[in-house]
C-alpha cells in the first residue's frame, strides 16, 4: 500500500511538470487567432496545429523519462507500452475556447496503473491553475486541499454541463437540458470537461454532467473529482461512460441522476 501510494506520487509529479511546460508552451505559441487544421466529428470538433504540437511534446517527454509505458491521446491515439503504466493525455481540453481566447482550457494528463486513474493533474493555462490529485492523497489547488460542496439540494445546485461533439447528439442534449434548467438553480456551459471537474472538486459548481464526453477529457479531473468527494459514475450504476460522466457530491448525485435517467434517449 505504502509502496502504491509512493508511485502514485512519483507519477503525479511528472505528470505535473510535463503539463506545467505544455501549458507554458502553449502560451508562449498560442497566436492572437488561432487557425483551424480540421474539423473532426462535427463543426464544433475543431482541432489546432497546437492540439497537436502540445501531445507531441507531452508525448516526448513521457519517452524520455519513462519509455515502456503505454499512451493514450486525444490526438495521436493509443501507443501500447508495457509494466501497466498507461498516461492518458487531453493536450488542450477545450479547444473551442482556446480558439476564441476564452480562459477556460486546459492540459489534462492521467496516469493508470493497471487499468485505474492514480494520478491526474489539469492545468487550467489561462487561470494559472494547476489541480492535481492521487489515489488516496486527496486533491489539491495551490496546497490547499480540496472538498466539492455537500448539503446542496438540487433546486439551489449550480450545475456544469456539457455537449459531447460527436454529430447526431446536439438535439438530444437540448432536449434533456430543457428538462433539468427549471430543476435546477442555474446551468454552466464552460467548454472544458476537465475544469468543469476541477470545478465541482473546487466547490466553484455544484455538479456536473455530460453525454458524450471522452476518456481523456475526464480521465485526469474524474479523480480530482472524487479525491475531493464527489461521486463519479454514470447511470444505473454503470462507471462513466462516453454515455454519461455525472459527477456531485453524494445526494445531490442521487438526485440529478434521477432526474436524468428518464431522459435517458438511447436514440442519438
Ligand atoms: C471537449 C470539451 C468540451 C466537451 C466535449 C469535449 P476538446 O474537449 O471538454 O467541454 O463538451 O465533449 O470533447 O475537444 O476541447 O478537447
Ligand atoms: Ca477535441
Ligand atoms: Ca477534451
Ligand atoms: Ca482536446
Amino acid at each position: 500500500y505504502r509502496h502504491d501510494r509512493a508511485r502514485a506520487e512519483e507519477l503525479l509529479e511528472l505528470a505535473t511538470g510535463i503539463a506545467e511546460e505544455a501549458g507554458q508552451m502553449l502560451l508562449a505559441k498560442r497566436p492572437a487567432r488561432p487557425e483551424v487544421l480540421a474539423t473532426k466529428s462535427s463543426p464544433t470538433d475543431v482541432v489546432t496545429a497546437l492540439d497537436r504540437a502540445a501531445e507531441e511534446l507531452i508525448r516526448a517527454r513521457i519517452a524520455e523519462a519513462r519509455p515502456h509505458d503505454a499512451v493514450l491521446g486525444e490526438e495521436g491515439g493509443d501507443t501500447p507500452g508495457e509494466g501497466g503504466v498507461r498516461w492518458v493525455v487531453d493536450p488542450i481540453d477545450g479547444t473551442v475556447n482556446f480558439l476564441y481566447g476564452l480562459p477556460d482550457w486546459a492540459v489534462s494528463i492521467g496516469v493508470e496503473v493497471d487499468g485505474e486513474i492514480v494520478a491526474g493533474v489539469v492545468h487550467n493555462v489561462p487561470r494559472g491553475e494547476l489541480f492535481t490529485a492521487s489515489k488516496g492523497g486527496g486533491a489539491w489547488l495551490r496546497g490547499e486541499r480540496l472538498r466539492c460542496n455537500t448539503g446542496v439540494p438540487l433546486a439551489k445546485a449550480l450545475v456544469a454541463t456539457g455537449f459531447g461533439y460527436a454529430a447526431g447528439r446536439r438535439r438530444v442534449q437540448a432536449e434533456v437540458l430543457a428538462q433539468v434548467v427549471p430543476q435546477v438553480r442555474d446551468i454552466r456551459r464552460g467548454g472544458s470537461c476537465a475544469v468543469d471537474l476541477c470545478s465541482v472538486a473546487a466547490g466553484r459548481v455544484d455538479a456536473y454532467y455530460e453525454r458524450g464526453a471522452n476518456y481523456w477529457d475526464h480521465a485526469a479531473a474524474g479523480l480530482i473529482a472524487a479525491e475531493a468527494g464527489a461521486r463519479i459514475a454514470g447511470l444505473n450504476g454503470r462507471p462513466v461512460s462516453p454515455e454519461m460522466v455525472l459527477c456531485a457530491a453524494p445526494g445531490l448525485f442521487e438526485e440529478l441522476h434521477d432526474l436524468l435517467v428518464p431522459l435517458d434517449p438511447e436514440r442519438d
